[in-house]
């Protein structure tokens, strides 16, 4: 007979590979039940977005016919829960579990375009998500959502007037472009840009999110440092293009959140324009910039590597035009964005199982 005790004994043989304990250890198994031969129950994973889905899923329907009963007929349902790891007093965006910021030594290298392009893989995947433009002097997230011009809605909160993100294309999204006049947005500089972005933070009403990506204005400035002593970022993803020049910016900027006094954990690496390939020859890839930088210096920095992303016309396009690459019908970029999509969310995973929880990073002058 199949009971629930068997059941559970056989799936603490199956190992959520990156966490490296078993499913039952872990949490993760819910609503068994059974019915004869009929063995129902749900895996709780910690990202929507794993890529490990289907093998653990395969795992488990083994593990009940070869040690529970091999007559059984086994149905899994998998679902999320988006792990967290914060440890701040959560007085600033409470309902966010991670923060992620996207940044960059070099400027132009595709942040702007990464960070869209990996909230809305991850949406599609069905984690709640939000996208923050902080690039103060040079918001792109306007143009590449089509919504230049436009002005959000407020709604009072407790007795503050609060801005309402914008949605689209299943993400929420604000940017400080929409806020202020563009010219004015460029004058800032120093303490003046910090305290404006410190005001844009904590004057958004971003409600509940798995993961807020952050937009980050090229370089490793004043901005990354109001940032990550304003909110508790849960890491970092470094965006670059595969020529030297990107690579020893990129290296800079790993150096910087590895810093003593900041220690924020870098998620990963991501080489955009990786390769050229011409619309009309999808299987011909041109390594114009050089072959695997960007994977050759997260081997030597022993960080993980999230992925290439190729240049294409298309993705060019869909930023100008207002709908980014992974809402366009370019099905090879599509798939570049969300294999990064879920070795991101994988990796944010594993920081929140294995890494120090995250807090606002204090710097002692
Ligand atoms: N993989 C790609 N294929 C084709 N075009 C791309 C790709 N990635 C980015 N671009 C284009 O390159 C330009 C610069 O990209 P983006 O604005 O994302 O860079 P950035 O790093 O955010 O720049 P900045 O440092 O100014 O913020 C944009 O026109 C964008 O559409
Ligand atoms: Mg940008």
């Amino acid at each position: 007979m199949i009971t629930k005790e068997k059941v559970l004994e056989a799936l603490s043989n199956v190992e959520e590979p990156d966490l490296g304990k078993d499913l039952v250890t872990l949490n993760m198994v819910k609503d068994i039940e059974i019915n004869g031969n009929k063995v129902t129950f749900t895996v709780v994973l910690t990202t929507p977005a794993c890529p490990l889905k289907e093998m653990i899923k395969n795992a488990c329907v083994n593990a009940i016919i070869h040690l529970v009963s091999k007559d059984a007929e086994v149905e899994v349902k998998m679902t999320a829960n988006v792990s967290s790891n914060r440890k701040d007093g959560k007085s600033l965006l409470p309902n966010v579990k991670n923060i992620i910021m996207v940044a960059s030594g070099k400027g132009g290298v595709g942040k702007s375009t990464v960070a869209a392009n990996l909230a809305l893989a991850l949406a599609q995947d069905g984690a709640k998500v939000g996208l923050m433009d902080a690039d103060i002097y040079g918001p792109s997230v306007p143009i590449m959502f089509g919504v230049r011009g436009e002005r959000p809605m407020m709604v009072n909160v407790e007795g503050k007037g609060m801005i309402v993100p914008m949605e689209k294309f299943g993400i929420k999204f604000m940017s400080i472009g929409l806020l202020v006049d563009e010219k004015q947005a460029i004058v800032w500089r120093g303490p003046m840009a910090s305290s404006a972005l410190k005001q844009f933070v904590s004057d958004v009403h971003w409600e509940e999110l798995d993961y807020l990506i952050i937009d980050m204005p090229p370089g490793t400035g004043d901005i990354h440092l109001t940032l990550v002593q304003t909110v508790p970022v849960t890491g970092a993803v470094i965006v670059t293009t595969p020529q030297d020049v990107a690579l020893a910016d990129a290296k800079k900027g790993i150096s910087m959140f590895n810093s003593p006094q900041i220690r924020v954990p870098v998620i990963g690496l991501v080489e955009n324009m990786a390769y050229f390939t011409p619309a009309e020859l999808p299987e011909n890839k041109y390594y114009i910039f050089g072959k695997e930088g960007g994977k050759r210096l997260a081997e030597e920095l022993e960080i993980p590597f999230l992925g290439q992303i190729p240049l294409v016309q298309s993705i060019r396009e869909g930023g100008d035009e207002g709908v980014p690459a992974v809402m366009g019908n370019d099905a090879v970029t599509r798939q570049a964005f969300s294999d990064f999509a879920a070795a991101t969310a994988r990796s944010i995973s594993m920081r929140n199982a294995n890494m120090e929880p995250t807090k606002i990073v204090e710097i002692v002058v």
